[in-house]
């Protein structure tokens, strides 16, 4: 695996790699649903390209960017155990040389939507570094994990938007063995937030279980999900939105994104389910 450090040696090493070359964009702390997505690309693809750069423009500023867990020596080696071909580590000031870039990718209105409601800019950030890592690579296929579904539906819409060259590959979510979605950020909580965290994918489960029972009021399966979430976490938003325009729906004619966000302690937890169609 070659570890490449500026975007110069990077375009490069991409030009010369062989085709089709994927992508899988990451801020390290890796986990097995990081790897899934790595895994995911070497079965699609010929060459398999990973970065690794914490991002600081999709923070805010009450955010966790000082302290977001670290990790290359770890990452790189599995990466390289994962036939990683070319791993990308750029420096802060390797990205934003002039300072943080004053040209920016939007996804208007969906940028606003579900995190993006709590985390005003945050989805600017992801557009504009993902713009630039796309550039950077040219992959012919991009991949992200379906835990942070309003982020796979921005990028694709950025994708169709601005005519990128490359397909993007949404990868389903892994899970600990008792349900709680993997994240860098789990390593933030307490045993107690531990147990605590599981509240997202309970509410999650519950509304599953009721709307597969025929449950068809998104009022009444948000209710359900609530009641289930309980009180031990504090819950950011609990919604039922169109997985594509991340907008409200209110009714099941397609699959529907059901999606939550909530604060373990401070710690700020993500999951999402899809209800099928019907
Ligand atoms: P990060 O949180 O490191 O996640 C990198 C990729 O791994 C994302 O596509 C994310 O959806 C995926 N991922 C994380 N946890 C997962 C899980 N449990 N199951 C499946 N996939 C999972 O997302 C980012 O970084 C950044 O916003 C980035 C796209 C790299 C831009 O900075």
């Amino acid at each position: 695996m070659k570890i490449i450090h500026t975007v110069e040696e990077m375009r490069a090493a991409c030009r010369a790699a062989r085709r089709p070359l994927g992508l899988v964009p990451t801020m390290g702390a890796l986990h097995q649903g990081h790897l899934s997505l790595v895994r995911m690309a070497r079965a699609r693809c010929e060459a398999v390209s990973a970065s690794i750069f914490v991002n600081p423009t999709q923070f805010g500023p009450n955010e966790d960017f000082a302290k977001y867990p670290r990790s290359f020596e770890r990452d790189r080696q599995m990466l390289e155990d994962e036939g990683v071909d070319l791993l990308f580590a750029p420096s802060v000031a390797e990205m934003y040389p002039e300072g943080i870039s004053i040209t920016t990718v939007t996804v208007n209105g969906m940028s606003e939507r579900l995190c993006g409601r709590s985390r005003p800019g945050h989805f600017q950030g992801v557009t504009t570094v993902v713009a630039k890592l796309f550039h950077v690579c040219v992959p012919d296929l991009a991949f992200f994990g379906q835990k942070d579904a309003a982020q796979v539906a921005i990028i694709r819409r950025m994708v169709r938007d601005l005519d990128f060259p490359l397909g993007i590959v949404p990868c389903p979510i892994v899970r600990e063995p008792d349900g709680l979605a993997m994240s860098s950020r789990n390593s933030y909580l307490s045993p107690q937030q531990r147990k605590d965290s599981l509240a997202l994918s309970r509410s999650l489960t519950e509304m599953n279980r009721r709307f597969e029972d025929g449950e068809r009021s998104v009022q009444k399966l948000i209710a359900a999900g609530a009641k289930a979430f309980g009180e031990a976490a504090r819950l950011d938003y609990l919604e039922i939105v169109d997985p594509d325009s991340l907008e409200a729906i209110d009714k099941f004619d397609r699959p529907v994104l059901a999606a939550v966000a909530a604060f373990v302690g401070n710690v700020r937890l993500i999951d999402n389910i899809l209800l099928p169609a019907g």
